[in-house]
């Protein structure tokens, strides 16, 4: 009987997933729930043929060397500025994303976040339970209202166009802004306008990131971005921590250059600034983009099928984002 494939697994995922994995391959999983060190993903990699990790392990060229045998690369994540893309490609190992099945799911977290961000809804949470209310006031929690409003989409890909089609049924008004403009029939279909980047943060009232981390994306959003937005405009990043300046996004908060953020993610998670923490008009959570139970299972299974389609049936992986390394096959 042929040896089966070894797989390591940096963190458990949703069972679902590991059912299916254990079906075909022998698998290693991480037996704690906290992050694999470097050391053990390095040490645990040495004889695998195939390595499943998360968004904040760093598999940089010094870890894919140390996998001899590795044969894929699958990221439980959209997102995969975690893996140095072009080190596995010169080994030609596929390297793996999730894309697709979390887009809805992100998409209504922008929106929970909108929302909160508008009608200071954890902030009025938190007044609740410290038992201060006191009864119906005209001024108790004056927020912002979002219909009418002009949503700003950075990135229109899967997740921003998702976006859009939630903010027509909210009544908004919706530009956005990526380095690859629509048609003009595809932007009347998603009822949106193109903006270039300046002319979007001057005219939203919320803007919304939802471009990839990549070297032309970190940093975006500086001290001169965010001068550009108007006071009463709030920023919302549900993409990745460093395309925005945490330091000048502070700053702006705090000169009151714009009314208030809305987080999940973070320039060095899973640090937050203090000064972040502080202020009322932010609305801070803890990278859940994807966290629904629906979206999270649908990753571990497409993490799986793209394991299994490389490892056991010796075929591409439906996910790489790397294809060329394809090329040669005929
Ligand atoms: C989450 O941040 C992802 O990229 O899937
Ligand atoms: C979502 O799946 C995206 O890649 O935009």
């Amino acid at each position: 009987m042929a040896l089966r494939p070894k797989v390591l697994l940096t963190r458990r995922l949703p069972q679902p997933g590991i059912d299916l994995l254990e079906r075909h391959v022998d698998m290693f999983i991480n037996p704690f729930d906290i992050p694999m060190s470097r050391q053990d993903i390095i040490g645990g990699i040495k004889d695998k043929d195939g390595l499943i990790c998360l968004l904040n392990d760093k598999v940089d060229a010094e870890v894919i060397d140390a996998g001899k045998h590795v044969k894929i690369i699958a990221n439980y994540a959209a997102g995969y500025n975690n893996i140095d893309v072009q080190a596995a490609t010169k080994r030609k190992i596929p390297v793996t994303n999730t894309p697709g099945v979390l887009t809805e799911t992100t998409a209504d977290l922008t929106f929970a976040l909108i929302l909160s961000a508008a009608r200071r809804i954890v902030e009025a949470d938190k007044f609740l339970r410290q038992k201060s209310f006191k009864g119906w006031a005209p001024m108790l929690f004056l927020g912002r209202d979002i219909h009418n409003k002009i949503l700003g989409i950075i990135g229109f890909g899967r997740i921003g166009r998702a976006v859009a089609r939630r903010a027509n049924g909210f009544g908004m008004e919706v530009i956005y802004y990526d380095p690859v403009r629509l048609s003009r029939d595809d932007e009347d279909t998603y009822g949106v306008k193109y903006q270039d980047l300046d002319d979007l943060l001057k005219q939203a009232d919320f803007v919304c990131i939802h471009v990839p981390l990549n070297e032309q994306t970190y940093h975006m959003i500086t001290k001169e971005k965010l001068a550009l937005m108007k006071g009463s405009s709030y920023l919302i990043n549900v993409a990745r921590g460093q395309v925005v300046n945490e330091k000048a996004l502070v700053n702006a908060l705090q000169e009151k250059r714009i009314a208030g953020c809305a987080l999940d993610v973070f320039e060095n998670e899973p640090k937050v600034e203090k000064e972040l923490i502080e202020m009322p008009n932010t609305v801070l959570v803890p990278h859940i983009g994807s966290a629904s139970i629906e979206a999270r299972i649908k990753m571990a299974l497409m993490v799986a099928e793209n394991v299994i389609a490389v490892l056991v049936e010796k075929g591409r992986a439906p996910n790489a984002v790397n294809p060329e390394i394809y090329e040669e096959w005929h």
